[in-house]
């Protein structure tokens, strides 16, 4: 089944959105409603407080989607939100208010995989990506290297055994009193400090595909406890080198193994400068493509929901209405 005009419904964590894709690739409206200044005071996103702001927000956010789109309702083909993984209570409002909205407007309803609708961010503006593709997915929640082998075709080579990279970067600013989210700050102050001050460790750096960031995450804490002193620039950017180091290596290794037509960046993370940079670097020195979606479609947004949507919908169709929100989902890989 084929639907040209896709409303997509983001609500997994703290960001309520919605956006209005034509053909996986056309973005028409891309509306981003951040909680973040609702759960700083908490130093976190604090679930139950994202459902309720979720519930508030939601139709005046799809609603300004629809309008910046320039479309009528009825125009619509297909509704899409994300079911999992995520917070529960806050995966809820988007399923519920896409599951009544396709059933007002008679339209199928596709229940969309977060992971799967980050991998296709970088679809948005190039759509046409040569495959196998290596998107290294780095966000708050997740840390994962995947091999795209076809539209809807992943293997995934590792993850994290740990902490997930966004999440090192949003602790290390909490201890350190810079706010949250950690990783937009600490990228910041980054800039203007010396990335090799101080060498914070490189775990599993030579070891299989998997990643580890609690350590490094530890020792940073650790070394602002024994030198108060240090210069904080110059401690965000030689945590942030540490991590980005072991995450543009393993990458490029990837690249390498499976003959990858490119490289490719996807989450939160992946709005990082610096690895930004690095990634770029490698791929010129290699001689693949780097694919950098820009930050806005990085970090969650509903476009990227829609995007995957019409893959999804012309493979399997639309989704039962008695899906429910799953917390753990996780990526549907080959084999
Ligand atoms: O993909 P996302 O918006 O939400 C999840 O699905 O988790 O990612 C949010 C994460 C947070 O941990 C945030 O600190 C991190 O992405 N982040 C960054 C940057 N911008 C956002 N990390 C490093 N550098 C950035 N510029
Ligand atoms: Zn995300």
């Amino acid at each position: 089944m084929t639907a040209d005009l896709i409303l997509g419904i983001e609500t997994s964590c703290d960001e309520t959105a919605a956006a209005l894709v034509a053909r996986g690739t056309d973005v028409m409206s891309s509306v981003v409603s951040s909680q973040i200044e609702l759960h700083r005071r908490y130093g976190g996103v604090v679930p139950e407080v994202a459902s309720r702001a979720h519930v508030e927000l939601l139709m005046p956010v799809v609603a300004q989607a629809i309008v910046e789109a320039g479309v009528e309702d009825r125009a619509i083909e297909a509704v899409a939100a994300t079911h999992g993984p995520g917070l529960v209570g806050a995966l809820l409002v988007g399923v519920s208010a896409a599951k009544a909205m396709s059933l007002v407007w008679d339209v199928p309803f596709v229940a969309m995989n977060h992971l799967e609708a980050h991998l296709y961010a970088a679809f948005l503006e190039e759509p046409e990506l040569e495959m196998p593709l290596v998107i290294l997915l780095v966000s708050g929640g997740h840390t994962m290297l995947v091999v795209m082998e076809d539209h809807l075709r992943y293997r995934v080579l590792g993850g994290t055994v740990d902490d997930a990279a966004g999440e090192a970067f949003d602790k290390v600013a909490r201890h350190m009193d810079l706010g949250y989210p950690g990783g937009p700050v600490i990228d910041e102050l980054a800039m203007q400090g010396n990335a090799s001050a101080i060498a914070f460790p490189r775990a599993m750096a030579n070891d299989g595909w998997d990643f580890s960031f609690s350590g490094v995450k530890t020792a940073v804490i650790n070394h602002v406890r024994k030198h108060p002193d240090t210069d904080v620039r110059d401690v965000a950017a030689s945590f942030q080198e540490a991590v980005v180091d072991v995450l543009v290596d393993k990458a490029r290794r990837a690249a390498r193994d499976v003959g990858a037509k490119g490289l490719c960046l996807a989450g939160g993370v992946a709005a990082n400068s610096r690895l930004r940079e690095k990634t770029l670097d490698v791929c010129v020195a290699d001689g693949y493509r780097a694919f950098l979606p820009s930050r806005s479609m990085c970090t969650d947004n509903a476009a990227m929901v829609a995007a995957a949507a019409w893959w999804r919908l012309q493979a399997d169709g639309p989704s039962p209405l008695d899906i429910g929100a799953n917390p753990s989902l996780r990526l549907p890989v080959i084999g």
